[in-house]
């Protein structure tokens, strides 16, 4: 099957187009989501996309949505069979990978929670002994455990990449109490999913959750711990000091660290068993999270 890396319909034009997903118009107050099969590693889009990724990514996402209740989420409905028209008309695009969601007013920072200190995270770690402002012990290994969960937010830059910054650049913007409620909650969804996913076999390494305001209250939106977002480890596998065997876009990182690919240019198209591999893996942690939470 073809991967479905853009979507045009004639009766409506996208609101906005992101890296993996494309947003539709549906009312003043309610937007659709759509997952494509794009994929983007280091802020670039690749030519081809990987069959059903946006399934998959739908689908996970709407899994941990329904699981966790302990903060609202922007889905409104997840059911393509309920969908108005136009977007019912074309269930090739919509169905299995397309939400309706409350709009918010997205903050505009990526809340991360780190239990494991690996990528951009053990970069800083190496160059400062801290990431995000929060120090670390002395002596950690690649991909070592964190004595505790650190939130490690960064800004969600329009252009360009993400910056790490302390949540003291968090509390300027939004006030204490928001910076503190975001830092809280994002260190309480990253343990809940954790502890869920260690019965599985699974290391959550980090993840990252975006929120938006509601009519003033805090509620989730976007992706929720799904492949494109965290870091899911093979635990069996496990060994500090060692890239970890991952089933997440790490495969794709490592992989363009072994191609001539300058990472500030328009990317090549990633290879077939490339493709095929990536694919394998986002299908397997879906098949993991599917059987936890379902
Ligand atoms: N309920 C919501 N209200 C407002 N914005 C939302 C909501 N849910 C998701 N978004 C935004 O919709 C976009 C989804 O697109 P996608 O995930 O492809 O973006 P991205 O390329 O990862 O990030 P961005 O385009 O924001 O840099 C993101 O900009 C995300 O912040
Ligand atoms: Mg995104």
């Amino acid at each position: 099957m073809n991967p479905l890396t853009k979507i045009e319909i004639p009766e409506v034009k996208a609101i906005y187009s992101g890296k993996v997903r494309d947003l539709f118009p549906i009312d003043s107050e309610h937007m659709l989501i759509v997952s494509t099969d794009r994929i983007s590693a280091f802020d670039h889009i690749f030519p081809n996309g990987i069959p059903q990724k946006g399934i998959i990514l739908n689908t996970i996402s709407n899994l941990w949505f329904k699981k966790i209740d302990f903060i609202k989420n922007h889905i409104v409905e997840a059911n393509f069979n309920n969908f108005p028209a136009p977007y019912s008309k074309y269930p090739e695009f919509f169905k299995d990978r397309a939400v309706i969601v409350k709009k918010t007013k997205r903050i505009d920072f990526e809340c991360v929670a780190r239990g494991y200190i690996i990528g951009s995270g053990w970069k800083e770690y190496k160059d400062k002994g801290s990431v995000s402002g929060v120090k670390l012990p002395d002596n950690l290994k690649l991909a070592d455990k964190l004595p505790e969960t650190i939130f490690t937010p960064a800004t969600k830059a329009d252009t360009g990449h993400d910056e790490n910054i302390s949540i003291d650049v968090m509390i300027d913007s939004l006030g204490q109490r928001d910076a503190a409620f975001l830092r809280d909650m994002t260190i309480k969804i990253y343990e809940y999913g954790r502890d869920l996913l260690k019965d599985a076999g699974i290391i959550l390494a980090d993840t990252k959750f975006e929120f938006g305001y509601d009519n003033g209250e805090i509620v989730l939106i976007d992706e929720v711990l799904t492949p494109d977002s965290s870091r899911f480890w093979d635990a069996s596998l496990y060994s500090p000091g060692k890239s970890p065997v991952s089933y997440d876009k790490q495969f794709i990182r490592d992989y363009l660290d072994t191609t001539p690919w300058d990472k500030n240019s328009p990317p090549p198209p990633l290879p077939e068993d490339i493709v095929q591999k990536t694919k394998e893996k986002y299908e397997e942690i879906l098949a993991k999270i599917a059987k936890l939470l379902s």
